[in-house]
């Protein structure tokens, strides 16, 4: 860290939002020192460079994320110049620098709260095999473009898509962007996608009482993959899309007739420490969420409870837990964005990697669509769980083999000198994972790990997909071993596409 020097709360209050409206490329005058930080929608990446160029000006660790845990920038800038004050005065280095501002921790079982109105109307459910009427949230995302594509295929419906745009024409355009984007779109599809605007964030998902209501009388089955993915954010910042923005789609799910919700959870809901090392099954019940650090897994866990609760009133919910989405395994194509991606580059980079006991648990995203919309399709899924992560999962350290027989000389070292190198020999944002920094490198709870420590295998659960397989069994969808071939299909795509240089 650099030397410490005191600093007021309007220096760093002029400094955010100078800094804040650089990463959103708008004026400093546009930024409302009052409005909720969250409303700025910054992406992890650009929360993660603000975090990194904070610490730098002021000279100490200051917690990814502190900046959503203080309601605006006026309040968060009281609180750094506080901390600045003491920094600057006689707080030893060592003192100083241990000194990393903390969130509180959170009741997650006191969050699972579902209105009691959401339940069942009078008239049962009964499980229509033909469904004319979609409707999908996430349709702009990553497995959103391959759910709809598979069920554009495996359907005849009418997808009806959550969309958040300025209008019905921008919404088409951006979902059709999407599709392109994945090399998914056709132009026979066009009539049949759907845009409604709205915002998970909001009741009624943003969308207006009458066309809510409408959407509820005439839709047959929901899916239900929009959330947002913030690997920085905390739980607060995160609550309204993915917490109450899942109530709001039991609530369309219970209105007027009882329709299905496929849920897409993730596998992140049994990252409680209590989990460690136990086998956990599709329908077993879970209740542990300590030692959930991120607040994006967090909301996982609390949005899959709420869709438990659904299901015990008697709304027909299945639920699909994907681990890690890897790219397409037909064409490579994957989200260039995502934190996999993005660390996978930067350790090539570095020119090399962490020699840690991880699993590479990856499915690709064809194999994660066919099977949520196959499993949607059989009846006697209704009210289950799936697993869909790959069956037979590889060790990193065949990854980090792989690259190297490729071409790109990376080697393996220690953990902890890789963190070392993480903090003394990286210097510029162009490697992904100077900005990625303090998240990788925060100490959490009493035991002081960091977020890739938790992903060790002695840490992680050995979650069974024996019940998924059984429930695919002659379906023909089976998961693509993670072998040279597919890992070749995923190295041509991100070096074709400019992500990774020629090895
Ligand atoms: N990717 C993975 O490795 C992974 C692993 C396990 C589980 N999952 C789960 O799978 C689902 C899909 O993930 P993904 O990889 O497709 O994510 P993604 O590419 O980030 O897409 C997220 C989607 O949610 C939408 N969304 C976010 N906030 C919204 C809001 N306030 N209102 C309306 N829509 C909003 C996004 O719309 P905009 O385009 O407007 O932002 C986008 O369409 C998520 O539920 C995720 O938790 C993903």
């Amino acid at each position: 860290m650099p030397t410490k020097q005191a600093y007021t709360q309007s220096e760093i209050q002029d400094w955010l939002c100078c800094n804040l409206a650089t990463a959103l490329q708008v004026e400093a005058e546009e930024i409302d020192i009052q409005q909720p930080l969250e409303d700025y929608g910054l992406d992890s990446t650009q929360a993660m460079l603000l975090v990194t160029k904070t610490e730098k000006m002021l000279g100490f660790e200051v917690s990814p994320t502190l900046l959503w845990h203080y309601p605006n920038i006026a309040m968060l800038s009281q609180r750094l110049a506080e901390e600045s004050a003491e920094c600057g005065t006689g707080v030893t280095q060592t003192q100083a620098e241990s000194t990393i501002l903390k969130p509180e921790t959170l009741d997650l079982s006191a969050e699972v709260v579902l209105e009691p109105a959401i339940r069942p109307p009078s008239q049962s459910f009964r499980f229509a095999g033909k469904v004319d009427n979609i409707f999908l949230t996430g349709g702009t995302g990553f497995l959103g473009a391959f759910i709809i594509h598979e069920l554009l295929q495996q359907t005849s419906a009418d997808i009806y898509c959550l969309v958040r745009a300025d209008d019905i024409n921008a919404g088409k355009q951006k979902l059709q962007n999407n599709l392109e984007s994945y090399a998914l779109w056709e132009e026979e599809y066009e009539p049949r996608i759907i845009p409604v605007l709205g915002d998970l964030s909001l009741p009624y998902l943003g969308i207006s009482t009458e066309g809510f209501e409408m959407l509820a009388a005439n839709v047959d089955s929901i899916y239900h993959s929009g959330a947002m993915l913030n690997y920085v954010y905390p739980y607060p910042a995160l609550k309204a899309p993915n917490v109450l923005g899942t109530q709001e789609v039991l609530r369309m799910a219970s209105l007027f007739k009882l329709k299905p919700v496929h849920y897409i959870s993730s596998v992140a809901v049994f990252e409680s420490s209590a989990y460690a090392g136990k086998l956990v099954k599709e329908d077993d019940d879970f209740q542990h969420w300590e030692g959930i650090f991120l607040g994006y897994s967090q909301t996982k866990w609390v949005g899959e409870k709420l869709v438990k609760l659904a299901s015990d009133r008697g709304i027909p919910v299945t639920i699909h837990r994907p681990p890690l989405i890897a790219g397409d395994s037909r064409t490579g194509v994957c989200n260039t964005d995502d934190f996999i991606n993005l660390v996978i580059k930067g350790c090539i980079q570095m020119g090399c990697f962490p020699d840690v006991d991880y699993m590479l648990d990856a499915s690709p995203v064809d194999y994660v669509s066919k099977a949520i919309v196959y499993l949607s399709q059989q009846e006697d899924s209704i009210g289950k769980a799936f697993h869909l992560q790959h069956p037979q999962p590889e060790p990193l350290s065949h990854l980090v083999d792989w690259i190297g027989s490729v071409g790109f000389p990376v080697e393996k070292i220690p953990y902890e000198e890789w963190q070392a190198r993480l903090i003394n020999n990286l210097s510029s944002a162009d490697n992904p994972l100077y900005t990625l920094r303090p998240f990788l490198l925060e100490r959490w709870s009493d035991e002081q790990i960091t977020i890739p420590d938790l992903y060790l295998q002695s840490r992680r659960p050995k979650i069974s997909c024996e019940e998924t397989l059984n429930a695919l069994a002659g379906s023909g969808i089976v998961c693509p071993p993670l072998d040279s071939q597919l890992l070749m299909t995923y190295s041509a795509f991100l070096i074709q596409n400019g992500f990774l240089g020629v090895a």
